[in-house]
């Protein structure tokens, strides 16, 4: 088995990229600049840095050089780096994929509750519940296929158990599921222009306002959900 020695360096796009309840969580030194800086960390924790500098105002250069500074890395990922294989499909399952499960249904239903309120009276609410639903439906089957197909092939490649699927060899459906990853960052990019970057525009009622918040939230787990397989898993997986 390939254990990457590789520790992520620290980085002002790994810091960005990093949910900044993450970052306190990992050094708690930053929850005292976030305060100095204005960022929310306790309601807003489940978002990017980069997201939560753009929502509370801040001056990027200024945080991520005090961050640097100080050291702080952000999210850890070495852990992740250097997990056996199984084990870090095990991590992706009951993290990220249990995460799509609890929340997936939540956005359904927060959406199509705006469409029912205030479907006829603004323009983006109709588009808006469309691109949840293309999202969501899109994501499950790839969940299911990455569980019930590629998940255990690569478990029995780090095994060193010959793997028979009907695939031909592992790079294929490993393309596959990078070829699907893209095709839900374009939506999530559609969700973001639709949605002025997650803003509720002032006259948003509640539903709507815990819609584009769960919304988010869900995007930002996405982002490093797809990024861990991506740039972890995968690569480990072709190098067998
Ligand atoms: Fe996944
Ligand atoms: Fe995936």
């Amino acid at each position: 088995m390939q254990i990457s020695e590789h520790h992520m360096p620290q980085t002002k796009e790994h810091l960005l990229a990093s949910r900044v309840g993450e970052i306190v969580a990992n050094d708690f030194r930053s929850a005292h600049l976030f305060s100095q800086f204005g960022i929310d960390f306790c309601c807003g924790g489940g978002i990017s840095l980069e997201r939560a500098i753009k929502r509370f105002d801040v001056d990027e250069a200024q945080l991520i050089e005090a961050l640097m500074a100080l050291g702080i890395e952000g999210e850890k990922q070495q852990g992740l780096d250097q997990l056996p294989l199984s084990e870090l499909l095990d991590y992706i399952e009951a993290t990220h994929h249990s995460f799509v499960r609890e929340k997936a249904p939540l956005l359904i239903e927060y959406s199509q509750k705006m469409v029912r309120a205030h479907g006829e009276h603004y323009d983006e609410i109709k588009p808006f519940a469309g691109w949840i639903r293309a999202l969501i439906e899109d994501l499950m089957p790839h969940l299911m296929k990455e569980e019930q197909i590629l998940f255990p092939a690569i478990r029995a490649m780090a095994n060193g158990e010959q793997v028979n699927g009907c695939f031909g060899h592992i790079g294929n459906p490993i393309n596959a599921m990078e070829h699907e990853h893209d095709q839900a960052s374009e939506i999530i990019e559609r969700l973001r222009t639709l949605t002025n970057d997650f803003t509720p525009p002032a006259h948003a009622c509640t539903t709507w306002r815990i819609c584009y918040a769960t919304l988010e939230e869900f995007v930002a787990d996405l982002h490093q959900h797809i990024h861990v397989e991506n740039n972890i898993l995968f690569p480990k997986a072709l190098a067998i």
